[in-house]
């Protein structure tokens, strides 16, 4: 097992990765169920987590004779909702959650995002325990304290930054994900080696079949050495006030007018929004004359070869770049009328640049719509 630190002044927690931690739940989390007493443990799940995962989680709490209350969420977006919060909120009441007791949240960012803010607002702020059952979950969005839910307006826009106060990362439920959603959640761990480790990205490279296939052996580090980047990071900036933590957002803002001109759904799954916008903004930058174009093409037959999508020609969307840079006007990252992009000044240096013009954008968006 790996145990990664985010140290943060009073609110300090662990991550701790490796294959079999859900079934010792119970006692790496020991110090987060005894508020309960004989009371059951409220577990959140997503719904496809549960039936998959379920039985060995409470395996694991009756052994320490805990039940489970549980609470499905259904699987997708559309859970990150006022609707599911106040339902989740009321549950949670009904329940007698106090400040001092712990929510556990089993499954991917939807789920974890949701108990996240819930656990934010609930008596003005309780205490969760992640248990991300995703790739991506368990390399980033279980880490470091960013909840939030949807509105109709745009992902993430409602929400708090609220830590766990525990992560426990098992690499061994990833593989009861389908192979999309693995490939999808590998790009976000691609991205650390971009924004910020070429040596790490040469291992991923070299590891991403080992990594699809599940191999427990190496999964572990890697996913440890994804979450130290992170852990890193979130202790520098957590509240993403300085330039620090914007640099996690590489690939996003180009990602993000993806998802939305698709629909935010299974047309285009998140991390592979993340892969095209990584290979835009390597791209963009090698137009902007900051990296050579063969480092750019360099990312894209990474992510190619770990089977991502990598051309936006090949989406099939009806839009051009005008429509794409519009929907970068919305991005909650935007701010006195400039976005700010991640763009790379090596591969392994990302760094936030202020000084993009959204038409440019739209004219490089025309010409990677027509390529290839
Ligand atoms: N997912 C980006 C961040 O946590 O800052």
């Amino acid at each position: 097992m790996a145990v990664v630190d985010v140290a943060l002044a009073g609110r300090s927690y662990e991550v701790r990765v490796g294959a079999g931690l859900l079934d010792r739940t119970h006692a790496e989390a020991h110090a987060f169920i005894e508020s309960y007493g004989k009371r059951s443990v409220p577990v959140v799940a997503d719904a496809n987590a549960k039936r998959l995962l379920g039985g060995r989680l409470q395996a694991s709490f009756r052994s320490a004779g805990h039940a489970i209350d549980w609470y499905e969420v259904a699987p997708g977006e559309g859970s990150k909702s006022w609707e599911e919060l106040q339902k989740l909120t009321d549950w949670l009441l009904e329940r007698g959650i106090t400040r001092s007791d712990h929510v556990f949240a089993l499954g991917g960012g939807v789920v974890g995002d949701l108990v996240g803010f819930a656990c934010a607002i609930l008596k003005r702020g309780c205490g969760f325990v992640q248990l991300p059952t995703t790739l991506l979950a368990q390399v980033d969005s279980s880490v470091g304290g960013k909840t939030a839910i949807n509105t109709g307006a745009g992902k993430n826009l409602i929400g708090a930054f609220h830590q766990p106060a525990l992560v426990l990362a098992d690499t061994s439920c990833l593989a009861t994900l389908p192979q999309r959603e693995l490939r999808a959640g590998l790009a976000e761990v691609f991205k650390y080696g971009v924004l910020g480790d070429a040596d790490f990205f040469a291992r991923v490279d070299e590891t991403s079949g080992a990594i699809i296939a599940c191999d427990d052996a190496v999964l572990e580090p890697v996913i440890a050495h994804c979450v130290a980047m992170k852990a890193q990071i979130v202790a520098e900036d957590e509240r993403e006030t300085k330039d620090a933590r914007a640099l996690l957002n590489l690939g996003h803002t180009f990602g993000h007018a993806l998802e939305a001109e698709t629909g935010f759904g299974e047309r285009l799954l998140h991390g592979e929004a993340v892969a095209l916008g990584m290979v835009l903004a390597a791209r963009y930058s090698a137009r902007r004359e900051l990296i050579s174009l063969s480092n750019a093409e360099q990312v894209a037959d990474a992510l190619a070869r770990a089977g991502l999508p990598t051309e936006i020609a090949a989406l099939g969307m009806d839009c051009d770049g005008t429509t794409l840079a519009h929907h970068m006007r919305n991005d909650k990252k935007a701010g006195g009328g400039t976005v700010p992009f991640i763009l790379l000044r090596s591969l392994g240096e990302a760094f936030v640049a202020r000084d993009v013009d959204l038409s440019d954008i739209a004219a490089f968006l025309d010409e990677q719509l027509q390529a290839h």
